[in-house]
């Protein structure tokens, strides 16, 4: 969520400035770039060397920088940042925010910011609960500032009570949950299959197919970026996950996929079925491996259910539902009848004649075709791409 968002981070002088080097770390390992404003007093509580080895930037505490006569442009700094963190944000500072005091490099930054600003207080109990504090906190809050509240505990004085500011990890997942909400597909339910399925003949041996899974793990890592909530089932697959928020449930079968989906299927607002599911099982599983005694061998095959026509007959109204179609003849006529009989609101033709793009390759060309039969086809492109135009189109249907 915090991948090459730009973060400014301003440091008060607290006790609770230490935990400004390991929110800082957090937010570097989160893949943020990281700037720091520190006031004077903070740099009596952690050294700006500290903080500029950690953001891999140089830490700003002054409007000139006498040793190498840089002047540090506030009205820059504040439009750099996605978002601006104070933390600790102490009472005074609190107060000079609040009433648009602007007698250090921090509070000027403050003035120019654009962005969301997020405040962590961190002082003493009687401190927050003083009325002066409180009406600065409502009036911060009021010019749309967010507060990150401070916590209960013992606090540097040796009392107990609400002061002590957020854990570091809490600021990140509060703002990582805020940045959330404002994507598009936030608070969207979606349902992703990928990969093959094996069916088994015996212990051993499997009727499966060249699926890798990697448009399936892409389309839901995209959705996931989105902010859509993603559940991603997935055939065998040597494929990880990178986002940690998917929840992703394994299955083998053709038949352990159909009960996975069909049982994840309700409250789904989008779901892209990209697996490559075996069409046909053996009839029989022999529960022994089977012997080569016999010169031929014949093995019956049942059909699978199809899932995709399964969860078509179940859709209900504002559910989005899309499928995939690979096609060797007749692709279009061919997409537009699976598209029509498994009552797909769009369906993706990806071609087999299309050198290096679909079965196990990093590439794919697809043509999406919707209700009205309208074609939009798109070049070869990384899988990963593919998913943001399978997306888009998505976000078209929500529009
Ligand atoms: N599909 C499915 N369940 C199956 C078979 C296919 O959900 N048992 C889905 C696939 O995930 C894909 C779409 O149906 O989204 C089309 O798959 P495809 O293999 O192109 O077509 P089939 O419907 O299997 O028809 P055919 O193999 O005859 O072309």
């Amino acid at each position: 969520m915090l991948t090459n968002k730009n973060i400014l981070l301003g440091v008060c002088g607290s006790i609770a400035s230490y935990k400004s080097a390991s929110l800082t770390r957090l937010l570097i390992k989160a893949g943020a770039n990281v700037k720091i404003v520190m006031t004077s007093d903070a740099c009596n509580f952690i050294t700006p060397l500290t903080l500029s080895t950690l953001s891999k930037n140089l830490v700003l505490t002054e409007y000139f920088d006498p040793k190498t006569g840089n002047w540090n442009n506030h009205v820059e700094l504040g439009l750099w940042a996605d978002i601006f963190i104070i933390a600790p944000a102490t009472a005074n500072t609190l107060a000079k925010f609040a009433n648009g005091i602007c007698d250090n490099l921090l509070a000027a930054v403050y003035l120019s910011a654009k962005c969301p600003v997020y405040l962590a207080p961190a002082m003493d109990l009687d401190m927050w609960k003083h009325p002066a504090t409180q009406k600065n906190i409502n009036s911060l809050i009021s010019n749309g500032n967010f507060i990150i509240n401070p916590a209960y505990g013992e606090l540097a004085s040796g009392l107990t009570g609400d002061g002590r500011m957020a854990e570091p990890e809490e600021i990140i997942e509060l703002i990582s949950q805020e940045l959330k909400k404002k994507l598009p597909l936030a608070g969207k339910k979606a349902l992703v299959t990928a990969g093959p399925t094996y069916e088994a003949i015996d212990p051993v041996r499997f009727i499966g197919n060249h699926s890798s899974g990697k448009m399936g793990y892409a389309i839901a890592e995209e959705l996931s970026a989105l902010g859509a909530n993603v559940t991603l089932i997935s055939g065998p697959s040597a494929l990880k996950l990178v986002d940690k928020n998917i929840i992703r449930i394994d299955v083998t079968s053709a038949k352990e996929m159909l009960e996975a989906s069909v049982s994840n299927f309700p409250g789904t607002d989008i779901s892209i079925l990209s697996a490559a599911v075996a069409d046909y099982r053996p009839k029989e599983v022999s529960t022994l491996k089977i012997k080569k005694d016999s010169p031929a061998f014949e093995l019956e095959l049942v059909k699978t259910s199809d899932i995709l026509t399964t969860l078509g007959q179940k859709k209900k109204a504002g559910q989005i539902l899309v499928g995939f179609a690979l096609e060797t003849d007749n692709e279009v006529a061919n997409a537009i009848k699976k598209l029509e009989k498994k009552n797909l609101d769009f369906i993706v033709l990806n071609s087999l004649s299309d050198e290096g793009g679909a079965f196990k390759n990093d590439n794919n060309k697809i043509t999406i075709i919707d209700r009205d039969h309208h074609k939009e086809n798109f070049d070869l492109k990384p899988k990963n791409e593919v998913a943001i135009d399978i997306c888009k189109k998505i976000l078209d249907l929500l529009k």
